[in-house]
């Protein structure tokens, strides 16, 4: 759990929105300056509202959107610098699930050629294929029978297990998973975070895992990293970070999480204000404007991601 498997520094990405006539160009600053790091074996979980910028992250790790700066380190080496080909070997190691596997499954190919597509890419033997396609198919809790049908024969979450054999096939070390069970009915999701900590401890995978929603990233997360307008305001472990959470965007986000045990008492902390435009966003720390513990240098001066007792916060409380 110590050796890091991948290392983010500074990432940041712009997306250009326009350019009036004789005008400066604006850009959306979706991520800015994310570090990030995720060891061998562990699950690093991304929360945030929707919109501030996770899966903007998770597709920049990727390359699936080239990133507008910053470093991608995977095991020992920056990717940026990767041209097609070396790209394409790391990618047999970083596979991503995607919440909605209905638009990323081809609804004209069979699963058997769903799953075959990666095999062909990365040039496995032919004679391998077809039993890792049916050692696959079974170890997500399907059976051989299902290869021969169509992604639309399936319920959402046979088909997000569909997802995760396509993403599995290739035997990757880290996998991405954005917002992998929101789509689910709440009895589905948990049958899927079981089956992808299984798969984790099967396969010593690693995971960076990305949901807006608290209480699934409470489950499956050992660390967690809570992303306002495109930064990290706070990483700490899980059980620190759900227990007491530090930044006041960190303390109204987990505020909001139903309670299950009724003798505790938490107190719902209604943020005033709406989540401001990632193309204009408020100087100084972002959050200030909705903040109640705002002080006038909030206003001014960005605050730093620092460490403060034991976990790293970008707040001047502390
Ligand atoms: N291709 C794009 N072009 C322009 N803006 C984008 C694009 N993709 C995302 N954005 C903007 O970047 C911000 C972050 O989006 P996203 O990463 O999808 O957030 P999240 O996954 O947390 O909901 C949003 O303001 C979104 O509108
Ligand atoms: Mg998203």
């Amino acid at each position: 759990m110590t050796k890091p498997l991948l290392v983010v520094k500074n990432l940041q990405k712009r997306f250009l929105l326009g350019r009036a006539w004789f005008q400066e160009p604006t850009y959306v600053h979706a991520v800015n300056g994310v570090n990030v790091t995720v060891s061998e074996g562990e699950t690093l979980g991304i929360v945030g509202e929707s919109g501030c910028g996770k899966s903007t992250l998770g597709r920049c790790i990727l390359r699936l959107i080239e990133p507008s700066e910053g470093e991608i380190i995977f095991q020992g080496s920056d990717i940026r610098a990767y041209g097609k080909s070396d790209m394409q070997n790391i990618r047999r190691n970083m596979q991503m699930v995607f919440q909605n596997p209905f638009d990323t499954l081809n609804p004209k190919l069979t699963i058997q050629h769903i799953l075959t597509e990666p095999l062909i890419a990365h040039r496995i033997p032919k004679e391998q294929r077809q039993p890792l396609i049916e050692e696959t198919i079974e170890i997500v809790g399907l059976s051989k029978r299902h290869l021969a049908r169509y992604a639309h024969e399936f319920s959402g979450g046979q088909r997000q297990r569909i997802g995760i054999a396509r993403a599995l096939m290739l035997r990757p070390k880290l996998i991405i998973a954005d917002e992998p069970v929101s789509a689910l009915d709440v009895s589905i999701q948990s049958q899927i975070l079981n089956l992808l900590q299984d798969l984790q401890e099967q396969f010593s995978l690693t995971y960076l895992f990305i949901s807006h929603d608290l209480s699934v990233v409470e489950h499956i997360a050992d660390r967690v990293a809570v992303m306002y307008l495109g930064e990290v305001i706070e990483l700490a472990k899980k059980e620190e970070l759900f227990q007491r959470p530090l930044h006041p965007y960190a303390q109204s986000l987990l505020s909001a999480i139903p309670v299950s045990d009724p003798d505790e008492k938490r107190e719902r902390i209604i943020l005033t204000g709406d989540l401001p435009s990632p193309s204009n966003p408020p100087t100084g720390c972002k959050f200030h404007p909705r903040c109640w513990a705002c002080m006038d240098k909030c206003k001014k001066e960005p605050p730093a991601l620092k460490e403060v007792e034991g976990r790293m916060v970008a707040c001047y409380l502390y």
